[in-house]
């Protein structure tokens, strides 16, 4: 299932895609720090049975959240200044909101139009492993996220949410579908062979989804992934259909890049207006959650071009 990261360690072993400059060797702290995190992350969400060390297990898990909380907060604190100039009114603070689709981080990098038209196939798969190691499971960070919420906002969400699960058809759920192009694509995404900026990014994410202190920094993160992601799998799917990738492999791109432009009209419409609207105080975090997600992205992508060679998107680096 490539929501859930597999755990075991297996030795590294760099990929030798097309002749390309290898990435860096994973063993630096930065890695270690990401890859203790995403392994803590796989265990805390999988439903487990009662184990005798249930207290052990506790107290383990006390020192990875604060580890886990002084990453999250090292984040927040380098988003601050632009997370200062979101508005505190509710109508300000969406049309503020949806400028990060052109301005926020990561927007418009030049990674993705090279998928579109340069990457070979062995690219696009080196793409997609870590794409997969990157995504924690949106309908599970929503669920979580939506815990006594306001009734509006916890209505879109619900919306959101069913959709995520193909209206209650299996063939329709969003997450078996990416799981079908990592399937198709015979990806193989593990923590060790995945860069420590992907592991951020799903750790960024679950640590938002888990923590109620952070629920409205979830809440702008999500929102801000509903918005970027339709031009960025829009290409993606492009750069498949131009390698001939089997339809299974890129379904789930290429419904992505026309259902994410209306979930996003309806996120920023009843999630973040109404609970903007409810209590001024809710836009700066929604603002951090957003920006901090859009950032973390950046540094993948930033990563990737690295991997591959590219030079550097103009103005963004
Ligand atoms: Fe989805
Ligand atoms: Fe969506």
């Amino acid at each position: 299932m490539l929501n859930s990261l597999e755990t075991k360690v297996q030795p590294y072993i760099e990929p030798n895609f097309s002749g390309r400059t290898p990435s860096r060797s994973r063993t630096t702290p930065q890695h270690e720090l990401h890859a203790r995190l995403a392994r803590f992350n796989a265990r805390r969400l999988c439903p487990e049975f009662i184990r005798d060390d249930w207290q052990t297990a506790l107290r383990d898990e006390y020192e990875a959240r604060i580890e886990e909380g002084k990453f999250i907060e090292t984040e927040r604190a380098e988003i601050q200044t632009m997370a200062a100039e979101a508005p505190m009114e509710a109508h300000a603070f969406v049309a503020w909101f949806e400028t990060l689709k052109q301005c926020g981080p990561g927007q418009g990098d030049a990674l993705f139009p090279w998928l579109a038209e340069h990457a070979t196939h062995a690219d696009m798969c080196w793409f997609l492993t870590q794409e997969a190691a990157g995504e924690a499971g949106f309908e599970d960070l929503v669920a979580m996220s939506q815990v006594k919420l306001p009734v509006q906002a916890k209505l879109e969400m619900a919306r959101n949410y069913w959709d995520e699960m193909g209206r209650g058809h299996e063939r329709g759920m969003h997450g078996p579908m990416l799981a079908n192009a990592v399937t198709e694509l015979e990806l193989e995404p593990t923590i060790e062979s995945t860069v420590w900026e992907s592991l951020a990014l799903a750790n960024l994410m679950v640590a938002l989804a888990t923590n109620r202190r952070y629920a409205y920094q979830s809440i702008g993160a999500l929102g801000a992934i509903e918005m970027t992601a339709p031009g960025r799998v829009s290409l993606v799917n492009e750069g498949l259909i131009r390698l001939k990738a089997p339809t299974s492999a890129r379904l789930y791109f290429q419904l992505h890049a026309g259902l994410d432009i209306e979930h996003s009209k309806a996120w920023n419409a009843e999630v973040l207006y109404s609970l903007v609207e409810v209590d001024p105080r809710a836009a700066k975090p929604l603002a951090e959650g957003a920006l901090m997600r859009l950032a973390s992205g950046a540094r993948c992508f930033r990563r990737y071009r690295e991997h591959f060679g590219l030079a550097a998107s103009p103005g963004l680096d």
